[in-house]
């Protein structure tokens, strides 16, 4: 609570200072910057190296086409805040139309442009005067507005547009990116899906109508993007570039996560509802082909890296159980004492799949599968230390969630919530490298507590790890040769399930 008021009170008194000299500009918004910088370091322990400055985020044409508008905009009860905030008198202070004239020039747009982007705080709406000032105070707004409360709560649409562009979104979010690659990230106890550009580490594009994502994958041309939905229970098909939603197709019961054949061909979603099956998508006509009967519940699944195998995992029945793609039958399956959560696999020279990595319940590690015999091998403990997390955050049944070899197969990267940290083993001899901690989160009037992770992916080149920091509602970035956290990317609501895109 403490530093988001520092915060605020900060972009105001820099807001104040920048109105009086117009050549602090810069100035005010590299402080922001570095801010962010440093609480993000202070949080993130003993790896305090460069955090990647976010302060060139906004976008020109996501503020000119979208949030502008708003701002002359009737909203039905309030006064236009064009009306008050034309005055040359305001900080927050809107160029003056010329008589007649609906909209601003290019001109007047930039101008506007550059005070505003004095009251924001890049990546962060809840530090961000523009927004918290005309925020109603029972939704988190400050105490009192002249211009009155304009937004009543945080899911105002006008509000969370304005929110879209501080944390980064661009119009042009099908642009290529510079890393040739998006990460997803699901926001389990949202209704958002945010995409990251890890070229610059912030959000680019938001997608909106799905409560409760849970799994997302892609088609292998990048252009549709597949999200299970749990609220609707449904499989959402949406345009990647628009970022709309284009069909929703009915499942046969509650879906978890999903995978999708190399040939893009069919989308399989794990049932968690009993029975308990695996639902097969038909991509081309966009209709569920067929239901597997698995006859457990399904949690995570996946599609081994030879194509040839989906492997559905289940928390209740505790097992793994492998299905061959070709047949769309069950081949074989393992038993283990425990929960299955997540997986991973790495691949014997020829391709082949060599082992399955698996994360049970109550298991601080995770256990070797080794994928031709059929039988578990190992089992693999975090070291004690560092540790002490898990207990505030009531996941002792789940210490360890998110785990995935590096694209290059080189090494194998696993979440705990105890550590708070990322492990990361060398392959094929799963010898233990390092670890990175993930950042403390620090609930007001609680101990901190850790981010609880809870997924991982790459970019395609293996340099950098993302872990989704679901207490913190954030994600973490990793350097992948240092182990060093390089940047933390504010999310929406839990992230768990992320993804990462190649553009063709
Ligand atoms: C009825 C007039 C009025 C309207 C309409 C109005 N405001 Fe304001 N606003 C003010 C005044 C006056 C202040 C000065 C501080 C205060 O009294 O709250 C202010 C302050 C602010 C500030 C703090 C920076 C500053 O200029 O002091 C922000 C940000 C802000 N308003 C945003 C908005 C937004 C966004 C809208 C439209 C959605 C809006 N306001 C509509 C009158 C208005």
């Amino acid at each position: 609570m403490l530093n988001l008021q520092k915060a605020r009170l900060r972009v105001l008194v820099i807001a104040a200072m920048a109105s009086l000299h117009p050549a602090m500009n810069v100035l005010a918004n590299a402080g922001n910057a570095n801010e962010a910088q440093q609480s993000q370091s202070a949080n993130s322990g003993q790896f305090q190296e460069t955090i990647s400055s976010s302060k060139d985020i906004f976008d020109f044409d996501f503020f000119k086409s979208k949030v502008e508008p708003i701002f002359l905009k009737q909203r039905p009860g309030h006064a236009r805040c064009y009306a008050c905030h034309s005055d040359p008198n305001r900080v927050f202070h809107l160029e003056r139309l010329s008589d007649g004239v609906k909209e601003w020039t290019e001109e007047q747009s930039r101008r506007n442009f550059l005070t505003i982007t004095r009251l924001v705080a890049p990546g962060d709406p809840l530090s961000s005067l523009l927004l918290i000032h005309p925020l109603a105070p029972e939704a988190g707004g400050d105490a009192f507005h002249s211009g009155g409360r304009q937004f009543e709560t945080q899911n105002d649409p006008d509000w969370l547009t304005i929110a879209d562009w501080v944390r980064g979104a661009h119009t042009a979010s099908h642009r290529k990116s510079k890393s040739g690659s998006f990460i997803y990230v699901t926001n389990s106890a949202g209704a958002t899906v945010d995409v990251v550009d890890p070229s610059s580490n912030s959000v680019v594009q938001v997608i909106r109508g799905i409560e409760l994502p849970h799994g997302v994958n892609f088609s292998p041309d990048s252009s549709r993007v597949y999200i299970s939905d749990e609220s609707e229970s449904a499989l959402d098909v949406i345009d990647r570039e628009r970022g709309e939603i284009i069909k929703k197709i009915a499942l046969s019961g509650h879906p978890n996560n999903l995978t999708i054949t190399k040939d893009g061909r069919r989308v399989l979603v794990g049932i968690r509802t009993l029975p308990g099956a695996v639902d097969v998508v038909d991509t081309s006509s966009l209709a569920l082909a067929k239901t597997i009967p698995i006859n457990r519940s399904i949690h995570n699944i996946y599609v081994t890296p030879d194509g040839k195998y989906a492997v559905a995992g289940s928390i209740e029945s505790k097992s793994a159980t492998v299905m061959d793609l070709q047949t769309e039958q069950v081949a074989w399956e393992v038993k283990f004492d425990n929960g299955v959560r997540p997986m991973a696999f790495d691949t014997n020279p020829d391709g082949s799949t060599k082992h399955i990595f698996v994360q049970l319940s109550n298991l601080n590690g995770f256990a070797v599968v080794d994928f031709a015999k059929h039988v578990e091998v190992a089992r693999v403990k975090f070291p004690d230390q560092p540790g002490g997390y898990g207990d505030a955050e009531v996941r002792f049944n789940t210490p360890s969630h998110g785990i995935g070899v590096a694209p290059n197969g080189k090494s194998l990267w696993v979440g705990s919530t105890i550590a708070n940290a990322v492990f990361e083993y060398s392959l094929p001899d799963l010898k233990l490298d390092g670890y990175c901690l993930l950042p403390n989160v620090y609930p007001p009037n609680h101990a901190p507590t850790g981010s609880v992770p809870e997924w991982i992916t790459f970019t395609p080149d293996s340099s950098v790890v993302y872990i989704s920091n679901s207490a913190a509602a954030s994600v973490s970035a990793i350097d992948a040769r240092t182990r060093k956290l390089t940047a933390v990317i504010p999310v929406g609501e839990v992230p768990k399930r992320m993804n990462t895109l190649i553009l063709p």
